[in-house]
């Protein structure tokens, strides 16, 4: 488990670091160094010939200190100050006195010779504008050679907060970033850009009073600690008796997914409450499930099955219906007064967004409390009535705030899946591919996230922990079947496979 942290924060932890606790910077610049030509040799870059562009911040400060270690190893080292020599912070001057000092020459210009390795410090976290003329010209020329490239702490030209490309780009192959995992290399496009990244413990602290926005983030070998293991004494109905209301006519297959990943997950009992003309057809595909087709009367039938249940998902493939608009208004006037956790999904949170706002705003203010909602950006941009374009912009703000008025668990699903709760740092997920972007695999995740429920999670860890396992599933999924031909099915195919891990 980690933090992933924005460029503001970082800022903050630095200089927290340097004045409250008093490591002074030049220690911290020869820490980061260090960690960059200790990377680049664990990952067997060739350093014969060394290229290293400095700007005049500390980012090139950090570079000038790698050439210096990369000279002392007997590397070919240019070293080029391509900022402006007069904007030169202390350190990064004091950087080039001791590179001087030890028979270094500085250039203002790229030699036009080959180099095996090309260094990126220009720009760091205090990247503060677009970049243009002299500066793009140099990322570009930096872009085009044939070597390794690597970026130090970023690469340059993309927004350490938002991963956004400020104009041009340094494309790495190798990022060595200092302290925690930056969000502008966690999101898009920037994790395009930053290659293979590698995090480097300098000594940063992140405590006391560092304020700014971070991030948690998994990692595989979390799972064992994460994921709750299975009593020796369990019974089925230890892990929980489950009630899915999904599916509608030609929508079988929502109900399938949710419910087989369900299981997968370790849930003890699954029920599908469902149309009567799906009833065959998941009897015969789901020999586990216990098929409830709808009665006439289905508030009386609703309030039966819905006691009878310790944990609810309801929305996969469930249609936009009369009779679905009272099963989710049934649903949500019960769970105010009932203490059942609720994946809510799909079609659950499309009925949600055409409710009058009256309605909704009551409803959700007395269920809130039980709710985990999986939108991804369009459901979502539905709910917040806003468009897909300023949703999917503001996503991480917009989760956390909805999460916060409603006191709902909110998984914003994106290609970096935000899971947002009141008074919780917001989880990050970085598990997954663009080989899940197919129909039913946010069937596959609600399925997922309703049997973290049924083992005893708590909402947000739920949440979090259902993304992280859906996306190890894709990559699982993806490097056994290709990125074109993952199915849904296979994500719930590769679930033992990723939870092995927890024995
Ligand atoms: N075009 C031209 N110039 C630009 C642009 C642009 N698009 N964007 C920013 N700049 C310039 C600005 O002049 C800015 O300086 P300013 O503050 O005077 O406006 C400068 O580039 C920013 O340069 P950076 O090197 O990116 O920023 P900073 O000096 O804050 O250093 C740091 C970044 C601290 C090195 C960071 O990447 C990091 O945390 N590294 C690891 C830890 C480390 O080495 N810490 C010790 C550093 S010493 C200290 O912090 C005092």
């Amino acid at each position: 488990m980690n933090y992933i942290i924005d460029g503001r924060t970082m800022k903050a932890a630095d200089h927290y670091t340097i004045e409250t606790i008093g490591i002074p910077s030049l220690v911290l610049m020869e820490r980061a160094a260090l960690q960059v030509v200790e990377t680049v040799k664990k990952e067997k870059i060739d350093i014969t010939r060394s290229l290293i562009v400095c700007g005049s911040g500390n980012n090139g400060g950090d570079g000038i200190a790698v050439g210096r270690l990369l000279l002392e190893k007997g590397a070919k080292v240019t070293v080029v100050l391509a900022g402006n020599p007069d904007h030169c912070t202390e350190e990064a001057k004091e950087q080039i006195r001791i590179f001087q000092a030890i028979g270094g020459t500085v250039e203002r210009e790229i030699p036009q010779e080959s180099y095996t390795a090309v260094f990126d410090a220009l720009f760091g976290i205090g990247l503060s504008r677009k970049v243009e003329g002299r500066y793009a010209g140099i990322l570009e020329r930096m872009n085009e050679m044939e070597a390794a490239k690597v970026a130090v702490d970023i690469p340059s030209g993309i927004d350490s907060s938002t991963g956004e490309v400020l104009g041009t780009a340094f494309q790495a192959d190798l990022t060595v970033t200092f302290a925690y995992l930056k969000t502008g290399m966690a999101l898009f496009p920037g994790a395009l850009y930053a290659g293979n990244v590698q995090v480097r413990d300098i000594g940063i602290y992140l405590r006391g009073g560092v304020e700014g926005p971070r991030y948690l983030s998994y990692e595989r070998e979390d799972i064992k600690t994460l994921c709750p293991k299975r009593g020796a004494d369990a019974h089925k109905g230890t892990y929980g008796r489950v009630l899915m209301i999904t599916g509608s006519e030609g929508m079988a297959g929502a109900a399938i997914l949710s419910a087989s990943a369900a299981y997968r997950m370790g849930s003890g009992l699954v029920r599908i409450l469902t149309p009567r003309c799906n009833q065959a057809v998941l009897q015969a595909k789901l020999p586990e499930v216990i098929v409830t087709p709808y009665k006439e009367e289905i508030s009386r039938q609703m309030e039966t099955l819905l006691d009878w249940a310790d944990v609810i998902c309801a929305g996969c493939g469930l249609g936009m219906d009369e009779r679905t608009k009272e099963v989710l208004e049934t649903l949500l006037i019960y769970l105010e007064n009932h203490e059942k956790p609720c994946v809510l999904d799909a079609d659950a949170l499309n009925n949600i967004a055409g409710m009058e706002q009256k309605k909704r705003e009551m409803l959700l203010s007395g269920a809130g409390s039980r709710l985990i909602f999986t939108p991804h950006v369009k459901e979502f941009a539905r709910l917040l009535g806003k468009t897909t374009e300023e949703t999917k912009k503001s996503r991480m703000g917009l989760a956390q705030q909805y999460a916060k008025t409603y006191n709902i668990i909110l998984a914003a699903k994106d290609a970096r899946t935000v899971v947002a709760g009141k008074g919780k740092i917001p989880y990050l997920n970085l598990s997954g591919n663009s080989a899940m972007a197919k129909a039913g695999s946010g069937d596959v995740l609600a399925g997922m996230i309703t049997g973290c429920l049924a083992l005893g999670m708590e909402r947000f860890e739920a949440a979090a922990f259902g993304v992280f396992v859906h996306g190890l599933c894709g990559d699982e999924a993806r490097d056994r079947y290709g990125a074109h031909s993952v199915l849904a099915t296979d994500l719930i195919e590769m679930t033992p496979i990723v939870l092995r891990e927890i024995h």
